[in-house]
């Protein structure tokens, strides 16, 4: 056992590692425990009908669409009727876009970052466009792979409307000073949109702590269903006007999602329970148990992180991009000689899963320089991943150096 978390236990709730690989590829998405397997296949099994009726199978997606709001909220910080739920983050991110944009017009601005993940560039970047919006860019300090916060002093006026930013890179793991950037932002009257899909799986996250106005999440991030959320106040949410159809329910928060995944949602809760019961010994309500647990997780990943960054950068013929203070264990690198498709079809013929490209993190890679060659190789960690695989990843690197 290591810092509280147990991984030969954890293991043991993942019936898909029996397959052998070694799973490096978490920040695209995690493996599914067989608690959320089995709530998903519960909910597929039992009388489940559309919301809204007065029969029990009807009220039986209620209750589901409540437990995972419920869910999601204790996951990072709110109140379950602040918590929209979504077929993806990028849906809901696109579906935020449009309604917040219905008050944006010339004059007004709004900053995004270049080290985000396209879906919290590219809805914001359109629906300025398309409402008169002058669009401003946070820059990565292309040495490091940081967002310095200073630069929202100039970036931010009197009429910035919105700003949006990662709490985490899924490619390079930096994690912005968003309670600091969010505090510049609050200064001047404008609204903080936070991705938080690339924290939520490997930190307690606390919505309130970092000044997300609003936080967006993707359950397959933190072992759940291929899922999104957006988590704001409710009285935020009840200033917004989405796109929706007439007969839908006009109430916050169901008037920002269509006809919702009931069954997936079912695998919501089981997640959030799985991340909640990752130190045993924790006690209290979930969220205090995810508090625990969550800490535990960030101390059994950081030495694993530490070990497999320090010697990737210390190979000659590999190249690691950027290099963040206290990253989430996620990183991308070029092989010398190699393109990265290369290098990840040896990894996988050596049994080892991982991304190669920009990871959707297309501004990011072309200020970097690297979106030429097919951009990088994605290694993440996760909190199944042992000490065993790292080492074993870090020999099937190294052997690259013979091509
Ligand atoms: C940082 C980040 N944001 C957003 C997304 C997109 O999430 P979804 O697949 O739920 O749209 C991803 C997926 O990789 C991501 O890593």
């Amino acid at each position: 056992m290591e810092a509280g978390l147990d991984v030969a236990r954890v293991r043991g709730l993942f019936p898909a590692l029996a397959d052998g690989f070694v799973h490096a590829d978490g920040p695209a998405g995690g493996l599914l425990p067989e608690s959320v397997a089995r709530a998903v296949g519960h909910a597929m099994r039992i009388p489940v009908a559309p919301r809204g009726g007065i029969f029990p199978a009807s009220g039986r997606a209620e209750a589901i669409v409540s437990a995972a709001r419920a869910a999601v909220a204790d996951l990072v910080g709110g109140l379950p009727g602040g918590v929209v739920l979504g077929p993806s983050l990028t849906a809901l991110t696109w579906q935020m876009a449009r309604a917040l944009a219905r008050t944006w017009g010339p004059g007004d601005e709004i900053v995004v970052s270049r080290l985000d993940h396209d879906a919290n560039i590219r809805p914001w970047v359109q629906m300025a466009e398309e409402s008169g919006a002058l669009v401003r860019w946070a820059e990565v300090d292309i040495e490091t792979g940081e967002l310095p916060a200073w630069q929202y002093d100039e970036l931010l006026g009197d009429r910035t409307r919105l700003v949006a930013l990662p709490a985490a890179s899924g490619v390079i793991g930096s994690c912005p000073d968003v309670a600091a950037i969010a505090a510049r932002a609050h200064a001047v009257g404008a609204l903080v949109y936070v991705d938080g899909a690339q924290l939520a799986p490997h930190r307690f996250v606390d919505r309130f702590a970092l000044g997300a106005d609003l936080l967006a999440v993707s359950a397959r991030k933190w072992c759940g269903p291929n899922l999104g959320a957006v988590i704001a106040e409710p009285e935020l949410l009840g200033e917004l006007w989405p796109d929706k159809l007439l007969p839908a329910l006009d109430r916050v928060p169901d008037r920002f999602e269509s006809s919702l995944p009931i069954e997936l949602l079912a695998g919501v809760p089981a997640a959030v329970e799985h991340l909640a019961s990752l130190c045993p010994y924790a006690e209290g309500s979930r969220r205090e148990r995810l508090h625990v647990a969550m800490a535990s997780v960030e101390a059994y990943e950081r030495p694993l992180f530490e070990w497999l960054d320090e010697a990737l950068r210390s190979m000659r013929h590999v190249q690691v991009l950027g290099c963040p203070d206290r990253p989430v264990p996620t990183l991308s690198f070029t092989v010398s000689h190699m393109r990265p498709r290369q290098v990840t079809s040896e990894l996988s013929r050596r049994g080892v899963c991982a991304w190669d490209g920009d990871g959707y993190a297309r501004e990011l890679f072309d200020a970097l320089g690297a979106s030429e060659e097919g951009g990088a190789v994605q290694l993440g960690l996760l909190h199944y991943n042992t000490a065993e695989e790292v080492g074993y990843v870090i020999d099937a690197v190294a052997a690259l150096r013979l091509y």
